[in-house]
């Protein structure tokens, strides 16, 4: 008999999705002119209690978009976390300006707050906040040095869609915020992302970004360099169907991120995320680990955990330590210990939505085996 596989994610779609897709479908929206986009940004701004939202073709799209449309150009400085997604920084490089590093918090695993101030300068024009897998950034914290500093703040919330900073929720923050719908997330488009803001001059300025920057008198006369970032309506009607189950995700996903931190948070070799901080209750986007003992790797547990039919994922690797940024001369000679340490010895573990709890409990005691 083949062995059972259990996946690290996989995304949820349910018959009510299903019914959405095939209606527009039959209907022949099919491109990015079709009314459920619209529908889903409205759908979005509410729920995430924004003035206005842009849909996208995917959470890189969205970054980049909004690097642009805040005027972000040559000589300019972001500030970005280390450890995260290198979308983080492409979005900066591709407009010329430079991203500055900061490490990240051993405890959360978001940027070091205490390090922010240190990296401002004149050139600084923005900082880009990015919540990691599991906690919000300390948002007051974070807005009160941008506001001190007059620098902009754009907020990558697409790993924590539907997670609270406080009473608030992530994504309403920064002056741009941006989302990823790929198949992983607490609502999938498929492929996907969204940036929000209260800002009608942003928010005209992404439309018209995501859209070529077609001229409004003569239409082929554009204004800017924009790209074809838009989203279709066949993934927007899958995205507003999503939408509505997004309490139910955020309800299951916690259960699971509890039962394993149960299973787990006993054994001394290994730390995990809690289910709460002060500021934040943990949504569980991922469940991570990360190993004490620095003779193990995770690529070992993560090659050992596959024998036992379990598939994991290995955490970001640092930015500083990117072949293409050495490549590029980036980042050179400086050191960012944690970041580093977490790239070697994090990995995150199935958390999907129709995951069985006698699978959490499975997996708990593989790790609690081999760890
Ligand atoms: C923090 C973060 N930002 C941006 C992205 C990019 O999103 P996408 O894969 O939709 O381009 C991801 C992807 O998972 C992410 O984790």
């Amino acid at each position: 008999m083949k062995k059972k596989f259990i996946p690290v994610s996989k995304p949820y779609i349910s018959k009510k999705d299903i019914i959405s897709i095939n209606k527009v479908i039959k209907k022949g929206w099919i491109s990015s002119d079709g009314p459920e986009v619209k529908k889903f940004e409205k759908a979005f701004s509410k729920k995430f209690n924004r003035k206005f939202s842009v849909a996208v073709s995917n959470g890189t799209a969205a970054l980049e978009i909004a690097i642009k449309a805040l005027g972000i150009t040559k000589n300019d400085e972001v500030i970005i976390p280390n450890f995260t997604i290198i979308s983080n920084a492409i979005s900066v490089i591709k407009q010329n300006a430079k991203p500055v590093l900061i490490d990240c918090d051993i405890k959360n695993w978001n940027i070091k707050i205490e390090d922010i101030e240190k990296k401002i300068n004149k050139k600084t024009k923005a900082i880009l906040i990015t919540h990691i897998y599991s906690f919000a950034n300390d948002m007051d914290k974070i807005l009160g040095i941008c506001k001190k500093n007059k620098i902009l703040v754009i907020e990558d919330s697409a790993e924590v869609i539907g997670l609270k900073y406080k009473n608030k929720i992530c994504g309403s923050f920064g002056d741009l915020s941006t989302f990823s719908f790929y198949a992983n997330k607490q609502i999938t488009t498929g492929e996907g992302g969204m940036i929000s803001t209260n800002n009608k001059k942003l928010f005209e300025k992404c439309k018209s970004l995501r859209n070529l920057c077609f001229g409004k008198i003569n239409r082929f006369d554009h204004d800017d360099i924009g790209w074809n970032y838009r989203m279709t309506n066949i993934q927007a009607a899958l995205g507003l169907s999503q939408i509505q189950n997004l309490d139910y995700t955020i309800k299951r996903k916690i259960e699971i991120g509890k039962l394993y931190y149960k299973e787990l948070s006993k054994n001394k070799n290994i730390y995990m995320a809690p289910p709460s901080i002060s500021y934040s209750k943990n949504i569980y986007w991922v469940v991570g680990i990360l190993i004490k003992n620095k003779k193990v790797l995770a690529s070992k547990i993560i090659k050992k955990l596959k024998n036992y039919g379990i598939s994991s994922r290995a955490f970001f690797w640092p930015m500083h330590e990117q072949k293409v940024f050495k490549k590029m001369k980036l980042f050179k000679g400086k050191k960012y210990p944690n970041s580093s340490y977490l790239g070697r010895y994090g990995f995150y573990i199935p958390s999907f939505l129709e995951i069985k709890n006698s699978e959490i409990r499975y997996i708990s005691s593989i790790i609690n085996k081999l760890l």
